[in-house]
């Protein structure tokens, strides 16, 4: 490391507090699926920014719009009409099954927004008394006080407690105890199709279909948490189409915008009616700029088949890194994933391993201690791809046994 990385590393740790255990290497500009630190230095990006640059780092036809629209408008508040929201809105309901849109600026936010439709909905427009939500075990749903009570490991609610009431977590596939859990007072279930921050864990397909039963029998919302699996991340624009099911609610934020903060939550036209003016608002929501960028996104998606690259390419990634299980079978517990949303879980702690890695100019992450979890760019090369895993084959070759 320089001392010009070394100097703002030292920075950071006297001026920023303390909540992230960051990589050490300052990162100056990213193109493409690729970073560069400010020595110069290259990494391939298996990461894209947690799940966000799906259409790859700066797209100049992205950094175009932005720019068009920074100068013709860049904010008014939503006590206006404006056509990028509106077009934006009309694009993202093409690409699924939902009626209505809320626009926001981040995930939590987004299942914070679900949550209180939720709620809204069960009293307003149902007259029941059900604002329970139920979600899964090991689950993420985002770091505020309502989205943290939903996420389901206890280790990021330390210290925080007392959370808000009214929910309640069982384990995942296990559909006798979400059976027992539901009752006259829930409202929603909130569900990820794929685990990402629990360690890229699919829910079993069985499952989802006696949920799917039981929530209808009980009447009861389903929510599907779409912030990391959204726009083409696993091989489908949406993961819960994987599963074909209809959620009342989804929530997406992450890629939206490639790389600006934005979130939404789409919900069926009878389930919005659970909002109405003054129910929910937020001041950026849907900023005219965000609306641009995210309509590039969504351009660059459909123009160049990322979502059936992300399935195909998910596949032989899947494949070439089941055959490093068989090269170091003690080393490597699980390979598993869906399109470019992938977790190698290996049977000891990653540090070493994850390390090894960025040394090596690859990025990818470190899920629950022990899970490489990789969602690159969609638009990522085949090429890198199997370089990183010739790269993994030789760090684990390194470890010892
Ligand atoms: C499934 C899921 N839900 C919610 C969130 C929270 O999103 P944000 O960090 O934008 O608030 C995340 C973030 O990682 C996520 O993966």
């Amino acid at each position: 490391m320089s001392t010009t990385e070394a100097a703002v590393i030292e920075q950071e740790s006297r001026l920023i507090m303390n909540t992230y255990a960051r990589y050490p290497i300052v990162i100056d500009r990213a193109k493409d699926a690729r970073l560069y630190d400010l020595d110069g230095k290259e990494y391939v990006d298996l990461l894209a920014g947690i799940a966000v640059v799906n259409v790859g780092h700066c797209r100049e036809e992205i950094a175009q719009a932005i720019a068009d629209q920074a100068r013709a408008m860049v904010h008014v508040s939503n006590l206006f009409y404006q056509k990028k929201q509106v077009e934006l809105a009309e694009r993202l309901l093409e690409t699924c099954q939902a009626d209505k849109v809320f626009f926001c600026n981040s995930g939590a936010e987004a299942n914070e927004a679900a949550i209180k439709l939720a709620r809204r909905y069960m009293r307003d427009v149902k007259g029941r008394d059900a604002y329970e939500i139920i979600s899964l075990e090991n689950s993420f749903h985002g770091r505020t006080m309502g989205t943290l009570a939903a996420t389901g490991q206890c280790g990021l609610r330390r210290g925080f407690e007392p959370l808000p009431g009214g929910f309640k977590n069982v384990p995942a596939n296990d559909i006798c105890a979400m059976r027992e859990a539901v009752d006259e007072h829930t409202a929603a279930v909130i569900i990820e199709m794929v685990q990402g921050e629990g360690g890229v864990l699919p829910l079993d397909a069985a499952y989802v279909n006696d949920l799917m039963a039981l929530l209808k029998d009980r009447d009861v919302l389903l929510i599907v948490d779409e912030i990391q699996t959204g726009l083409g991340r696993t091989g489908a624009f949406w993961a819960h189409e994987h599963f074909n099911l209809k959620p009342d609610i989804f929530t997406c934020a992450k890629a939206l915008a490639g790389g600006l903060p934005m979130g939404a939550m789409l919900a069926t036209e009878e389930v919005a009616r659970g909002f109405t003016p003054g129910a929910h608002a937020t001041t950026f929501g849907g900023g005219p700029v965000l609306c641009a960028a995210a309509l590039k996104v969504l351009d660059i998606i459909r123009d160049e088949n990322l979502v059936e690259r992300s399935r195909k390419l998910g596949e032989s990634t899947l494949a070439m890194l089941k055959e490093l299980i068989l090269i170091h079978p003690g080393k490597i517990r699980h390979v598993r994933g869906m399109g470019l949303m992938i977790g190698v879980e290996l049977s000891f702690p990653g540090q070493e391993v994850h390390r090894a890695l960025l040394d090596k100019g690859f990025v990818c992450n470190l899920a629950q201690g022990r899970i490489l979890r990789l969602v690159p760019p969609l638009i990522i090369e085949q090429a890198d791809i199997e370089a990183f895993v010739a790269a993994l084959n030789e760090v684990l070759a390194a470890v010892e046994d």
